[in-house]
């Protein structure tokens, strides 16, 4: 089991109003924003700590500092950048790649158009982020790609997943670990999640 899925009252009250049809641009956007802060929480919760000696107005502590500059965010557009403000109100100094793919209506096949990372990109943790985990299709090629340029940690933040979705990371890639607000019942015939929240990428952008 690679998934983890944020079971709290306050991320199903924000979804809650998220999936709402009658939700506009605006708050769809701070909602977003919003959980996406709360799953950065969660994925940050195993990361690595340098020790660091500081003064505090009364004495010195040891303590610990994170390393901001070692971690990548990496929206997959267009819905992915409606969670980036999320990302980075937690780790500001997050570096930020981009990789553009779009699924082919009729295949449901991602297809990239887009891709620039960071320098240094194999180095770095990734944190792949896109509101929706549907067929796995999508975030499958983010993965495979960005391990093409020799990343070996990454994790996969999404609001809303199918169980088909997760299946698909798991088999493919075991090594990667999910965080969803939340696990929905399944795809539709046209592979839109059920109940889901609609297309997000329209959703931010008010495209439709
Ligand atoms: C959506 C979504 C994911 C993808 C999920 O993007 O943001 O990237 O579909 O579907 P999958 O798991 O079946 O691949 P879309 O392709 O609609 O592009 P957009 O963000 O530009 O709207
Ligand atoms: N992409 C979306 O934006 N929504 C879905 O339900 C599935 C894929």
């Amino acid at each position: 089991m690679n998934e983890i899925v944020l079971n709290h009252p306050l991320i199903t009250h924000k979804l809650a109003i998220l999936r709402d049809i009658n939700t506009g641009t605006k708050e769809f956007r701070e909602l977003v924003t919003e959980i996406s802060i709360l799953l950065c929480y969660e994925a940050m919760k195993d990361a690595k700590l340098e020790e660091v000696t500081i003064e505090t107005p009364l004495e010195k502590m040891e303590t610990g500092k994170l390393n901001e500059d070692k971690y990548a965010v990496v929206p997959i557009l267009r819905a992915g950048m409606g969670m980036v403000e999320g990302i980075i109100t937690v780790v500001p100094n997050a570096k930020v790649g981009h990789i553009g793919l779009y699924r082919d209506e009729e295949t449901l096949e991602p297809v990239e158009y887009y891709y620039k990372m960071p320098d240094g990109i194999a180095d770095r943790e990734v944190l792949i982020i896109d509101p929706m985990l549907a067929t796995g299709g999508s975030a499958s090629a983010t993965i495979n790609r960005l391990k093409q340029d020799g990343v070996t940690k990454i994790k996969l933040l999404c609001l809303v997943a199918a169980p088909v979705g997760i299946k698909t990371i798991e088999e493919n890639h075991p090594d990667v670990q999910i965080y969803c607000a939340v696990v929905d019942r399944e795809l539709n015939d046209h592979a839109y999640i059920m109940p889901g929240l609609g297309d997000a990428g329209d959703r931010v952008y008010g495209t439709k």
